[in-house]
């Protein structure tokens, strides 16, 4: 069953731990792709027609994206897919519809592969367009067009053949602030004022809610309707488990299935590394993946979130922010407002307010009015790692306990919640 060369051996399995990467199942989000694929069937006059995904990282954001444009493409539209991930997102969008004639031209369009890979490589999948927009004689024109005008054309050569024109723009939280804003305007301009069928669909961090979304001069992208990636539930866990298992001739036990589900807590990525792990150490598709791999597979997948998504997601935050983490780590992973303020002699309210901001980035969640609790996103322990736990004045403070054991508990479903060098075993619960 594996494939050997001289290299080493490839791996089978069938999962996908790996950003940007559309997996074998795609689970959860029947519900957020039909909202999306309504609107934009629904026209210009539709909310929807222009739409924002938001959502930490690994919730699955650009697989959604990809999956969106995959369906609209596959519909005669025309898609313009671009990443804001570095500056020049403009200049991007102007290039690629410039060379889209010439990259066909040079294509022959028969080779299906090909066309693919040029598609990928400027961004664009014209459709009904192909051979149909630019002519060399107007090239010099062309190029002294602005974005607008870009846009404008494309979307008037799309319409004329019946189409439409699907713009999208992933890691929208890395715009630079002058590009958003001339972006927003042209947009605002084109769907909004002109109702001409240019499609929208963003997608990024839920920072945006603090920073784009707050921007007044990009009124465009605040009148996008907003989704929040939703968390995969269990049962969407096990279908996502069992579906690349089954498709890969290899087979789980009921037992495994349920204690991989269990530990997915809402991740789509956790759920793609739980399954990798647990495929490798159980040797499937020759043998059963059972519970002990999940086990060993759900423990090791911790540390990878920790690196993957857990570290970098602290380093987004500001130092302030991270010093409010910090406390509330500090204070058992769970504080109020005033507590975190006495800790750090801030403003009761400001502190307040950042915690409340915080939340909205998904950091920390709010079970009761005023208590704050950190989420999985950055655990206890990361940002225990992260701030050293060095600063003795605080840390040897009899309420500010060490950092916890966090080992996984397939019976339980929990981590344990005892300090890291504990004896004895593992509990779930404080005795
Ligand atoms: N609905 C889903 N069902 C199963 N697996 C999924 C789903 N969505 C995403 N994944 C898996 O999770 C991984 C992370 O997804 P994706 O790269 O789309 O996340 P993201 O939100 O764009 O992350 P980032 O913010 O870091 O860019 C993907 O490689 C994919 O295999
Ligand atoms: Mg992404």
């Amino acid at each position: 069953m594996t494939n050997r060369s001289l290299l080493g051996t490839a791996s089978n399995s069938p999962f996908s731990p790996d950003f940007g990467k559309t997996p074998h199942s795609l689970v959860g989000r029947d519900s957020l792709l039909a909202e999306v694929g309504s609107g934009l069937v629904s026209g210009p006059d539709d909310q929807r027609y222009t739409s924002i995904l938001m959502g930490v990282r690994g919730s699955g954001k650009t697989v959604a994206l990809n999956e969106i444009e995959d369906r609209a493409a596959a519909e005669g539209w025309v898609v313009l897919s671009m990443d804001a991930g570095t500056p020049g997102l403009l200049e991007r969008i102007v290039q690629s519809i410039s060379e889209a004639e010439r990259a066909y031209d040079a294509l022959g369009l028969n080779d299906s592969r090909t066309k693919r890979a040029v598609e990928k490589s400027i961004g664009i999948r014209l459709g009904p367009l192909v051979g149909k927009i630019a002519t060399t004689e107007d090239h010099e024109l062309r190029s002294r067009m602005g974005l607008r005008e870009h846009l404008t054309y494309l979307v008037e050569a799309a319409q004329q053949n019946g189409s439409s024109v699907l713009l999208t723009v992933d890691e929208l939280h890395g715009i630079d602030r002058t590009e958003g804003r001339r972006l927003s305007n042209d947009l605002q301009h084109i769907t909004k004022r002109a109702e001409m069928p240019l499609a929208f669909l963003g997608a990024g961090l839920l920072e945006l809610k603090h920073t784009l979304m707050r921007d007044r001069k990009m009124t465009f992208f605040h009148r996008c309707e907003h989704f929040d990636m939703p968390p995969l539930s269990t049962a969407d866990a096990m279908v996502g488990f069992a579906g690349p298992v089954r498709g890969a001739d290899g087979a789980i036990s009921d037992d495994a299935l349920r204690l991989a589900a269990g530990a997915v807590d809402g991740s789509p990525y956790r759920l793609q590394v739980i399954g990798d792990i647990a495929w490798k150490i159980a040797g499937a598709p020759d043998r059963e993946i059972d519970s002990s791999a999940v086990e060993t597979a759900v423990n090791t997948a911790n540390s990878v979130m920790n690196t993957k998504i857990s570290v970098p997601a602290w380093h987004d935050l500001s130092e302030a922010d991270q010093g409010l983490m910090g406390a509330v780590a500090l204070n058992g992973g769970i504080a109020t407002s005033d507590e975190v303020a006495r800790g750090s002699m801030l403003d009761k309210r400001v502190v307040g307010n950042a915690l409340s901001r915080l939340a909205d980035l998904g950091y920390v969640d709010k079970p009761d009015r005023g208590v704050f609790r950190l989420t999985g996103l950055v655990p206890h322990e990361v940002i225990l790692d992260e701030i050293g736990h060095a600063d003795d004045s605080i840390a040897s403070a009899a309420v500010f306990p060490r950092p916890k054991c966090r080992k996984f508990m397939p019976r339980a479903k929990a981590y344990c919640l005892l300090p890291q060098d504990h004896s004895g075993g593992c509990r779930s619960k404080h005795p």
